[in-house]
C-alpha cells in the first residue's frame, strides 16, 4: 500500500517558515487606494437597495455589462486578480472595487501558492458532526478573517448540497444528509462569514450531488421532494444566512442546466425566499445569454474576453436588441451592487494583514475536538490511562507525520506549499499523531508502522499493549467513490493487526460515510473525518480523555453499497481497462444522462428507516466517555421539553435530538428530524430542556398550492441520543 505525500514532505520541512508568513500585497490595494469614493451612494447611512439604486442609474451600459461577468480566472485576470478563481472588475469612478472570489469551503485556497498562510479547517463535514451552531459561526468567521487578511473581499463555500450521495467526492465540503441540520449549520456558518465583512456565499445550487459527469447529468426529481430535500437546505441557508450570493451548479436539473433553470432562479430562490443577491454561474456553467439571464442568472464566471463568452457583448446586444429587457440587466447589476453595500466591503475594504496562524489553528482544534465521532468503544477502551499504557503501536496512514485533507477547489495548501491540482495526489498535512500521543503518554514505547507490509503491522501490534490503526479515505472534488469500501486493502490491514491485537482501536480520515467489515472484531472506532491543520492533537485530547467526545454522525454509515438507494453513482463507468481512453464526461461534454433519484423525499436515514435497513451507523449516532438518561418528555407540536440526566462519572456533552413522524396521510419517510440541543452536563447532573418546534420542520410541501402545508392529524415524537435510539416517544394533535 503506498500512498502519494507529496503535500507531507513539503509541508512539514516549511511549517516554520509559514508561520511567519508574509502577506503579499497585490496590485488591487494600490489600485483602490486610488479610487475616491464619489456621489450620494456612498452615504453609509442609506441602505443598500437604495445606494445600488442610485449608482446603477449613473452606470452606462458598458459598466452595467462588466458587472455581470468575471474578468477571468486568475491567470487571465493578470494584474486585476488578487489570486482567487474569479474577479468581477470594480468601477473606480464610482467607487465600486472589483469583487475577489477566492475559494474557501474549509479555508483559503491556493495561499501558500502566493506567498500566504491559511488555516486548514476541519472539513465541514465535521463541522456538521459539531451540531454547534456557534462552532459553524466561529468556522464562518476564521475564513472570514483570513479572506480580508489576504485581500479578498469574498469568498466561494459554503457548500450545502445535501448528501444523497454517500460516495460523492465533495462530502467533506458540505454538510451531511439532513436538510435542516445542514441548512442550520451553514447559515450561521454564512454569518460568521459575512460578519467580517467579506462576501458570503452558497453553492451548488442545486443537485450537484455527485461528482460523475457533473457537467452532463440531468436530475430529476418532483417539485416537492426538491423543496423538501436538497433545496429546504437551501431555503435555510438563504433565508437565515443571507449569502450576498449563491452559485448555480454545472447540472441540469428536470432539463434545464442549474445555471439557466428559472423555477430553480426566478422561482423558487428569488421569489418564494426573497433572496436579494446575486447568483453567479460555477465556472463555465453558463450556456447560454438570454435564457440564462431571464432564467434569473445574474453573473458568468469566471467569464474573461468579453467578445467569447454569453455575458459579455452577447448580452449586450441581447439587451440592445430588445431580447433582454434593459429592467432585467439593472436588476442583475443592482444586486450585485447592493450586495456590496449590504456586505461592507464599499465602506470598510480589506486592507490587508499578516494572517495569526495560531488563533486560526485554536478554532480548529476546538472544532476537531468537538467534531470527532466515536463510534464503537467496546469495555470502556477509551479513554486510554496515561499512567497505565505501557506501549502503543500506530499503524497506517502517515501517522507518523501527518493528516489528510480533502481535494480540488477546496484544497487548502499546507504551510509553506504544496498541494496538488485536481485528480493529483492526496495532500497530508504536518500535524502528527505520532508526536501528540507520545507528548500524552511520556512513559510508554509508542512506534509506528507505516502499513504497507501487513506482516510487519502484525508483528508490532502483537508486540504492543494497544495497536491504533489508522484508515483514510481521500476524496476530492471531480470524481466520486466507487464504493463504500475503503481502498488500498485497508479493510484487510484491520483486520489483521485486531486478530493479533484485542486491544485495536481504529482512527478513521474520510471524507463520509466508509463500510466496515471489520467493525465487530475491534476494540474502539472513532471517525475524525478530515480533521484540519491541529487534527492530531485533538485526536489526542480525545484519546486520552481530555476531551470526552460529543459529535453525532450528520450522515448515516451504511453496512455496504448495496444498502443504498441506487447500488452505483449514475454515469460512473466500470474501471477503464489499462491504455483505454478517458471516458466522457469532464466539463461540457456533449452527451448527457439521467440522475433519477427515484428514492425522492427519501434521503439518509430517511431512506435506511422507510426501507427497514439496519445502517451500520445510524444517522445521530456518537458515543461518550460517560452516559445519558432521558427522561420527562413534555411534547406539543410548538415546544418540546425533556429531561437528560449524566448518568456517568465524568462530565460529557449530549447532543439531544428531536424527530417527528408525520400523521400517515402525509406519506412522508417514518421520521425527520426536527430539532436538537448540545448539552453539557457534569457528573450526575441534570438539565431540562425547552426546544421550539418550527411549524415548516413539521410541514410537508404542497405541490399543487405551491406551498407548505402543516397537516392535521396525529404525530408522533421522538427523542433521544440518535435517529435510532429514542427512548422517549410521545403523540401531539395538530
Ligand atoms: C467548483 C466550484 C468552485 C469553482 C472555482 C468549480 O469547478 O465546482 O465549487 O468554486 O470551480 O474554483
Amino acid at each position: 500500500m503506498t500512498y502519494p505525500i507529496r503535500g507531507k514532505r513539503l509541508a512539514v520541512a516549511t511549517a516554520t517558515a509559514a508561520f511567519s508568513a508574509v502577506l503579499a500585497l497585490s496590485p488591487v490595494l494600490a489600485q483602490r487606494q486610488q479610487q475616491a469614493p464619489k456621489g450620494p451612494w456612498m452615504d453609509k447611512s442609506l441602505p443598500p437597495d437604495q445606494r445600488a439604486d442610485m449608482v446603477v442609474e449613473q452606470m452606462t451600459l458598458d459598466e452595467k455589462i462588466s458587472l455581470v461577468h468575471g474578468a477571468g480566472s486568475f491567470q487571465a485576470a493578470g494584474a486585476a486578480s488578487n489570486g482567487g478563481a474569479g474577479v468581477i472588475a470594480g468601477i473606480p469612478r464610482l467607487g465600486l472595487p472589483p469583487i475577489q472570489l477566492a475559494d474557501s469551503a474549509v479555508g483559503v485556497r491556493a495561499a501558500a501558492e502566493r506567498g500566504r498562510y491559511a488555516t486548514l479547517l476541519p472539513s465541514t463535514i465535521a463541522e456538521a458532526a459539531t451540531w454547534d451552531l456557534k462552532l459553524a459561526y466561529e468556522y464562518g468567521a476564521v475564513i472570514g478573517r483570513e479572506l480580508r487578511d489576504q485581500q479578498y473581499n469574498s469568498t466561494l463555500g459554503g457548500g450545502v448540497c445535501l448528501m444523497r450521495e454517500p460516495r460523492n467526492g465533495r462530502n467533506f465540503e458540505y454538510q451531511g444528509e439532513d436538510p435542516i441540520l445542514a441548512g442550520k449549520m451553514v447559515a450561521q456558518l454564512i454569518k460568521g462569514l459575512q460578519d467580517q465583512k467579506v462576501i458570503g456565499d452558497t453553492k451548488h445550487y442545486a443537485f450537484n450531488d455527485q461528482e460523475t459527469g457533473r457537467s452532463i447529468g440531468n436530475v430529476k426529481l418532483d417539485k416537492r421532494a426538491m423543496r423538501e430535500t436538497d433545496l429546504l437546505a437551501f431555503e435555510i441557508a438563504v433565508t437565515e444566512g443571507q449569502p450576498g450570493m449563491v452559485m448555480c451548479s454545472y447540472n441540469k436539473v428536470n432539463g434545464d442546466w442549474a445555471c439557466e433553470n428559472s423555477y430553480l432562479l426566478n422561482d423558487v430562490l428569488k421569489k418564494a425566499w426573497g433572496f436579494k443577491g446575486f447568483v453567479l454561474s460555477d465556472w463555465g456553467g453558463t450556456h447560454t445569454t438570454a435564457k440564462a439571464a431571464l432564467a434569473g442568472l445574474d453573473n458568468e464566471e469566471p467569464g474573461g474576453d468579453p467578445a467569447r463568452i454569453h455575458f459579455g457583448d452577447a448580452l449586450k446586444k441581447a439587451v440592445e436588441s430588445g431580447e433582454v429587457p434593459m429592467a432585467r440587466l439593472n436588476d442583475m447589476a443592482h444586486r450585485i451592487v447592493r450586495t456590496e453595500f449590504a456586505s461592507g466591503i464599499v465602506d470598510d475594504p480589506p486592507l490587508g494583514r499578516v494572517v495569526d496562524p495560531f488563533k486560526g489553528a485554536e478554532t480548529a482544534q476546538t472544532i476537531a475536538e468537538q467534531a470527532s465521532v466515536l463510534l464503537k468503544n467496546a469495555n470502556n477502551q477509551l479513554p486510554l490511562n496515561a499512567a497505565l499504557v505501557k506501549s502503543i503501536a500506530l499503524i497506517g496512514s502517515h501517522a507518523d507525520a501527518s493528516v489528510l485533507s480533502g481535494g480540488g477547489s477546496a484544497q487548502v495548501d499546507p504551510p509553506g506549499g504544496g498541494a496538488s491540482r485536481y485528480g493529483g495526489p492526496a495532500v497530508w498535512f504536518p500535524s502528527s499523531p505520532l508526536k501528540a500521543i507520545r507528548a500524552k503518554a511520556p512513559k510508554a514505547k509508542v512506534e509506528y508502522n507505516e502499513g504497507t507490509d501487513t506482516a510487519a503491522a502484525v508483528a508490532l501490534a502483537k508486540a504492543s499493549q494497544i495497536a491504533i490503526v489508522f484508515v483514510n479515505e481521500p476524496t476530492s472534488e471531480g470524481q466520486d467513490m466507487r464504493s463504500l469500501t475503503l481502498t488500498n486493502k485497508q479493510d484487510d490491514l484491520v483486520s489483521a493487526v485486531a486478530a493479533a491485537n484485542p486491544h485495536t482501536i481504529v482512527v478513521l480520515e474520510t471524507g463520509g460515510p466508509a463500510a466496515m467489515p471489520w467493525i465487530g472484531s475491534v476494540g474502539a472506532a472513532i471517525e475524525i473525518w478530515y480533521p484540519g491543520i491541529k487534527g492530531a492533537e485533538a485526536l489526542a485530547n480525545i484519546l486520552f480523555g481530555d476531551v470526552n467526545p460529543s459529535g453525532k454522525l450528520p450522515a448515516t454509515f451504511a453496512k455496504a453499497d448495496a444498502d443504498l438507494p441506487h447500488l452505483t453513482i449514475f454515469g460512473m463507468r466500470p474501471p477503464a481497462a489499462p491504455g483505454a481512453a478517458a471516458p466522457a464526461g469532464g466539463r461540457g461534454a456533449p452527451a448527457g444522462f439521467d440522475v433519477d433519484y427515484t428514492e425522492g423525499l427519501k434521503v439518509g436515514y430517511k431512506w435506511f428507516d422507510a426501507e427497514n435497513k439496519e445502517p451500520l451507523f445510524p444517522f445521530g449516532h456518537g458515543l461518550s466517555y460517560t452516559t445519558f438518561a432521558y427522561s420527562g418528555l413534555k411534547a406539543g407540536l410548538d415546544s418540546v421539553s425533556f429531561t437528560v440526566r449524566n448518568t456517568g462519572k465524568r462530565a460529557g456533552a449530549e447532543i439531544a435530538q428531536v424527530y417527528a413522524g408525520l400523521p400517515t396521510a402525509a406519506q412522508e419517510p417514518p421520521k425527520r428530524l426536527v430539532a436538537w440541543e448540545k448539552i453539557q452536563l457534569a457528573a450526575g447532573e441534570s438539565k431540562t430542556v425547552t426546544l421550539k418546534l418550527d411549524p415548516k420542520f413539521l410541514s410537508i410541501f404542497n405541490e399543487q398550492k405551491d406551498g407548505w402545508e402543516f397537516l392535521p392529524g396525529e404525530y408522533k415524537l421522538f427523542v433521544g441520543g440518535s435517529s435510532r435510539s429514542t427512548p422517549l416517544t410521545a403523540t401531539a394533535t395538530h
